[in-house]
Parts: C-alpha cells; sequence; structure tokens
C-alpha cells in the first residue's frame, strides 16, 4: 500500500490513475481509524478502482483546543489497518502546513442556513473547517465518489450543498452507520471513554429507538421533552441538544410531518468527552 505525505506526489500518482481512466474513490478521515471507517473503504473499494483514504486531523474544525489535544493519534496502528484491508487503497497523510500551505485558516461558508444548526450552533465555526478541508482535499484527489458516514449526517447534508455550491465533479456516497456491540455508535472518541461508560453509552441509541417508537404517536414536542427528561434522571450523561428536524433542510420539526423524511438528532457530553448520534424516524 502506497502511503503519500506530499501534495506533489498525490497529483502525479492520481493523474497516472486518471490517464488509465481508473475510478478513484475517495474516504476522508481525522484517524483513529475503527469498523466505522473501514465499512467507508469497503462500500468504496466495491464501485471504485482505486480508494484514497485521507488521514488528517484538521485543526480548523475544532472549536475547542482540548478536543483538539485529545483526539487520538494512531497513525502507526491506523496504517496497519488499512494495510490488512488487502484493498487497492492509497492513504494520504499529510502534515497540516502540507495541506494548509503554511496558512492553517478556514474559508467563510454558507450552507443555506445548515451551518447555524445543532453542531454548528454548538461548535463554532466547525463547519468553515469541514468545508476548508474537504474542498482542499477534493481538488488535491479528484474523487469521481466520495464516501461520507450518516453518523455526522449534518456533514453529509454539508458536503452535498458544498458540491451543489462549487459544481464540484463528484458524487457523495452515504454510507449508514456503524455500532459497537450495544448500539453505540462507533466514535474515535468512544477510545476515551472508560469501559463501564462505553457499556453505559448504548442508552444513547437506546433513547433514539424509543423515541423512534414514539414517534407518530407523541409530537415531536413531547418526544423531545421526554429525551430531556431521560437524560435529566441519568447519573452519566449530560444531554447537549436532541432535535427532531427534516433530514433535507436540518429545520426542526414541530408538528406537521407533511411527508416529510424526518430524522432525530442528538449530543451528548460525558464529562469533556461528546458523542453524537442521530437516527432515521419515518423511514
Ligand atoms: P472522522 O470523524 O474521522 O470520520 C470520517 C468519516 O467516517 C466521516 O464520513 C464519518 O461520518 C465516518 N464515520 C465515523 N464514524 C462512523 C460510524 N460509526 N459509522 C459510519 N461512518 C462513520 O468526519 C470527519 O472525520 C471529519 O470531519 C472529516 C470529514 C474527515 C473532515 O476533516
Amino acid at each position: 500500500m502506497q502511503i503519500i505525505k506530499e501534495k506533489a506526489t498525490l497529483t502525479e500518482v492520481i493523474s497516472k490513475l486518471k490517464s488509465k481512466d481508473s475510478s478513484i474513490g475517495f474516504v476522508p478521515t481525522m484517524g483513529a481509524l475503527h469498523e466505522g471507517h473501514l465499512s467507508l473503504i469497503r462500500q468504496a473499494a466495491a464501485v471504485c478502482d482505486v480508494v484514497v483514504v485521507s488521514i488528517f486531523i484538521n485543526p480548523t474544525q475544532f472549536d475547542n483546543a482540548i478536543d483538539l489535544d485529545k483526539y487520538p493519534r494512531t497513525l502507526d496502528s491506523d496504517i496497519q489497518k488499512l494495510e490488512e484491508l488487502n484493498l487497492n487503497v492509497i492513504g494520504f497523510t499529510p502534515s497540516a502546513a502540507e495541506l494548509y500551505s503554511n496558512n492553517i485558516q478556514s474559508e467563510h461558508f454558507q450552507f443555506d442556513g445548515l451551518e447555524h444548526k445543532m453542531e454548528g450552533k454548538y461548535r463554532n465555526g466547525h463547519f468553515d473547517g469541514v468545508g476548508t478541508v474537504i474542498k482542499k482535499l477534493f481538488e488535491m484527489v479528484q474523487p469521481d465518489k466520495a464516501f461520507f458516514g450518516e453518523k455526522d449526517y449534518q456533514q453529509l447534508q454539508i458536503i452535498k450543498k458544498l458540491v451543489q455550491c462549487y459544481q464540484l465533479p463528484v458524487e457523495v456516497i452515504a454510507c449508514p452507520i456503524n455500532r459497537e456491540h450495544n448500539g453505540l455508535a462507533r466514535s474515535s472518541r468512544n477510545e476515551r471513554l472508560i469501559p463501564k461508560i462505553r457499556l453505559e453509552a448504548s442508552f444513547i441509541h437506546e433513547t433514539l429507538l424509543k423515541a423512534k417508537d414514539k414517534f407518530g404517536i407523541e409530537s415531536a414536542n413531547q418526544i423531545t421533552q421526554w429525551v430531556e427528561n431521560e437524560f435529566k434522571a441519568h447519573p452519566y450523561f449530560k444531554l447537549e441538544y436532541f432535535e427532531i428536524a427534516d433530514s433535507e433542510t436540518l429545520k426542526p420539526i414541530t408538528n406537521d410531518v407533511n411527508g416529510k423524511l424526518v430524522r432525530a438528532f442528538i449530543a451528548v457530553y460525558f464529562e469533556d468527552i461528546r458523542l453524537i448520534d442521530n437516527i432515521a424516524l419515518n423511514y
């Protein structure tokens, strides 16, 4: 497996692949690879000749220095996991100076208001950072298809909007959420949970499943209130937000569903560890 650190080398390799008409799949990641990431890579490899996997902890999307500092950095084992896949993968592992050409700053984006909701509301500048790095990476990798997890559902919608706004020649493919055995959505941050709490964290997905059962019987407001009370009574997890929203516009649903596809979104803290999850409510 080839590991590339420099943009110039990547450009050379990509243009060789393009000249051979090889289709390029792209899976951007921040490393600390787990089965969720690997599921995206497998889906990419099933439909593309080559899969570029970037491993880059993007400083501009962190609004919290502690979160950035504590983000797991496991490059050697990440590379080993990529090797073990035995697929046609190229790893791209640039430094921040290389990727940002020594100008580590976000561009400012407008994504039709998607950027102000939920994650955007609670993580200042987060989606400017995500938009900036993905736009740069798309320019470098020139993928035919790019694969994003529904785990970060709002990010997925924002990337679709980015592609639409800039008319980028890439197809964005949504991949389902991969979960641990107890239902906890896989995340690099789960590594920071002590085993007891990691087990207890099944509570997050269980609550989403119960909210799904209630949907259509109780109003969105009643369900939201119920979830808030569940978390108030919980000894470990602190609810940051629970929202029921249109899966396309991410606008909150109050009463009328009117044929919309609706999802519930949640963000929860255990101490300083932030976990997010979501679920389709009526599809
Ligand atoms: P990261 O959190 O490493 O996730 C990389 C990709 O893996 C994202 O598309 C994310 O949605 C997907 N993913 C993570 N956990 C998943 C799970 N349990 N099931 C399915 N997919 C999962 O998201 C980022 O990095 C960054 O914001 C990035 C897009 C790389 C930009 O820096």
